[in-house]
This record gives structure tokens, sequence and C-alpha cells, in this order.
């Protein structure tokens, strides 16, 4: 393999989302069939947000959400499968952890189906205690529930 040309990269503008897209289809099997308009959303809405490259082409992907002091998450990991073992999901893990807003953070949650041991190697433990999941459908709430702007105040 040659990894002259392999590089990281933390300019969200820089991404090509079709290509992204793609990778997505091709390997991670939870964000396959997503829309180019809603990774968009995604990705304004994340910090940092970090691809790797080979020359111009997105071999590797990681984002994280993070409120830069108690808690974040990360999403998305994700290494093209022909550059796979070459260190280089663990360095994208890293400089997503490393990144200003999730170095000082006190706990950094993923959520992983098969990936447990590349985690383990990174420094991450098994967590089976405190996490629930809300599958956003809508429900059937008795009072109407107020849509929240900034500079809202609503009384019930
Ligand atoms: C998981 C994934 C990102 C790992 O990327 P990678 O570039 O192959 O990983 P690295 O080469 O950096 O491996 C780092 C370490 O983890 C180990 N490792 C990598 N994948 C592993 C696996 N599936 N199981 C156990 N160990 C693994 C490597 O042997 C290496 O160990 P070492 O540091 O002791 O030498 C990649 O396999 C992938 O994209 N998988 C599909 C998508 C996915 O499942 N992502 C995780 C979603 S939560």
């Amino acid at each position: 393999m040659d990894c002259r040309y392999i590089r990281f990269c933390a300019q969200r503008s820089a991404i090509d989302l079709y290509q992204l897209q793609e990778l997505f289809n091709l390997a991670a099997f939870w964000a396959r069939e997503r829309k180019i308009e809603d990774l968009e959303i995604a990705i304004n809405n994340s910090n940092p947000v970090v691809t790797v490259w080979d020359a111009n082409r997105i071999i590797g992907f990681a984002r994280a959400t993070s409120d830069g002091i108690y808690r974040a998450t990360v999403w998305d990991v994700v290494i093209h499968p022909d550059y796979r073992g070459l260190g280089l999901g663990r360095k994208l893990v890293e400089t997503v952890l490393s990144h200003p807003l999730l170095n000082r953070v006190e706990k950094v949650y993923l959520m992983t189906t098969h990936q447990q041991s590349f985690y383990e190697r990174i420094g991450f433990q098994e967590n089976r205690t405190t996490t629930m999941v809300l599958h956003n459908f809508p429900s059937a709430s008795p009072l109407p529930i107020p849509e929240l702007g900034e500079a809202d105040t609503v009384t019930v």
C-alpha cells in the first residue's frame, strides 16, 4: 500500500458528500441509504468532523458531538475496507479525541455493535449500565409539545 498521499482533514467544508455517501453504503452498515441533504445536516451539527483522504478520495470518516466539558459522543467511525489494518482507524479516533472540544470532556461515549475490541485498544471500556435510546417517532402525548427557539419561553 502506497501511503504517501494519505492525510487527515478536519475541515467540514472539504467533504464531498457524494463520496461520503458511497463510503457509508460500502462500509458502514448502520449508515446505508443516508440522503445527501441529511448527511449535510449531520455534518453541520457535529464538531469535530474528521475525514481521511488518499489523494482526492475519502477513505475514512468520524465525527463527534460534544458539550465541550461534561459529555461527548463519537459517531460514524469508518475506514474503507482496502485501507484497514494500517493503523488509520486508531489514528482517526485519536484525532477526534484530541480535538479541543473533546480532550477535556469527562466522559466520551460511543455505540458499537461489533467493534468493542478495536475501541478497547484505544482506551474505551464496556458500559452496559447507563445507555437508553428513544426511537423518535411521533408520540401520542396528551399535551401539545412546544417547539422552542432560542429566544422563546412558553407557559404550560
Ligand atoms: C473498526 C475500523 C474503523 C478499524 O479500522 P482500522 O484502520 O482497520 O483499525 P487499525 O488498523 O487502526 O487498528 C487499530 C488496532 O485495533 C485492532 N483492530 C482493528 N480492527 C479490529 C477488530 N475488528 N477487532 C479487534 N481488533 C481490531 C488492530 O489490530 C490494531 O491493534 P494494535 O493497535 O494492537 O495493533 C474498521 O474496521 C471499519 O471501518 N469497520 C467497519 C465500520 C465499523 O464497524 N466501524 C465502527 C462503528 S462503531
